[in-house]
């Protein structure tokens, strides 16, 4: 008897420790997911402010949320320079839009502009894509874009380098749009963007597309569901022969999917350069709570790995705009995009 009971205490001493230890554990996972809760979203770290934290204090900032992937704008030094080190952050960087002209005009200016911008940075910068201008195709510049994106192209191959070239676009290169399927390029986009999706179809690059279910909204609040809007709806809101769209970002993402797809550009791989929702400067349409809701559930659709209605079996990839509210932009939505105030680095809303 003594014996049973005295084996019985220690089973069960045993087996409060080990719930113990296994309570402790799971308290430890769940504190240590709210300090880095990781996320496949990338960021935007834009600079038209002038009120902008140092640079080495936003990478711990990207660091402390879990944050992978960054896009700047343009080579700016002190941003690669304080990203130095940290390999686990991708890094996508722009090329300046000014500079276009000259590097489309000759190899050796892009090979100096890649000696300049980008070599410095090769041994501790997890540099991933350069992206040629940002939105300029369709319009006045955009037919110099090809021939940079060949130049670096050649440039990244022969060094054996792992890093995409590829440009960044807007939805302004549809001429069509809804329903999704209808979606076809203008002719002046027709004429400056296929070359280069046939282009970067030939090594699998993605195009980077900036896609912005607010703008429409906003152009027409009263007939856009603002559930749609911002992807809250679960039921379908449009049906598009046999695809069911419940929110407006896939809609927008598909419509350019089945414009590629019209020029004989088929699979080839998309990613969200920009989205967003700003949270002020619109009166009732731009509110924290709603920047919230929409960027919340984008980094949801991101981190569940689902894709779209047409493209299903590949998650959507993404970056959101943009780190920081940007006072030296155009006055008005233009300076609330931001997911941080710049001053204090506190967030507008909870996000992360
Ligand atoms: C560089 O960044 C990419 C994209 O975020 C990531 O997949 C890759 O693992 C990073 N490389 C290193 C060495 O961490």
């Amino acid at each position: 008897m003594e014996n049973l009971i005295s084996a019985n205490t220690t089973f069960t001493m045993d087996c409060l420790r080990k719930t113990l230890l296994f309570l402790l554990s799971c308290t430890a996972i769940l504190l240590s997911n709210n300090i880095v809760s990781a996320t496949k979203v990338g960021l935007n770290y834009g600079l038209l402010g002038d009120n902008l934290p140092p640079p080495p204090q936003v990478i711990n900032l990207y660091k402390s949320i879990g944050i992978t992937k960054v896009r700047i704008f343009d080579p700016n030094t002190d941003v690669l320079n304080a990203l130095r080190g940290h390999h686990d952050i991708g890094v996508t960087v722009g090329v300046k839009d000014q500079d276009l002209a000259a590097l489309s005009a000759s190899e050796e200016a892009v090979n100096g502009w890649f000696a300049t911008n980008i070599e410095p940075y090769l041994t501790d910068v997890n540099i991933t894509f350069i992206t040629v201008g940002n939105e300029v195709i369709p319009g006045p510049l955009g037919s110099q874009v090809l021939p940079v994106v060949k130049s670096l192209t050649n440039l990244v191959k022969s060094r054996n380098l792992p890093i995409s070239i590829t440009t960044v676009v807007s939805m302004a290169n549809l001429g069509q749009s809804y329903p999704p399927s209808s979606g076809t390029f203008t002719s002046l986009a027709s004429e400056q963007l296929t070359p280069v999706l046939k282009f970067l179809s030939e090594g699998s690059v993605p195009i980077l597309v900036n896609i912005y279910p607010y703008f429409p909204y906003a152009t027409d609040p009263v007939n856009i569901h603002l559930d749609y809007a911002v992807s809250k709806s679960e039921a379908v809101v449009v049906q598009d022969g046999p695809l069911g769209y419940s929110n407006m970002f896939d809609a927008m993402f598909d419509a350019f999917v089945w414009a590629m797809e019209k020029e004989g550009v088929k699979d080839l791989p998309m990613v969200v350069s920009e989205t967003g929702w700003p949270s002020a400067g619109n009166g009732e349409l731009t509110t924290p709570n709603i920047a919230a809701t929409y960027n919340g559930n984008f980094v949801k659709h991101v981190d569940s790995g689902k894709g779209t209605p047409k493209r299903p079996n590949s998650g959507v990839e993404g970056f959101l705009f943009a780190t920081f509210n940007e006072n030296l932009k155009p006055a008005g939505t233009e300076q609330h995009f931001g997911l941080y105030e710049p001053t204090d680095m506190k967030p507008v809303y909870k996000l992360f």
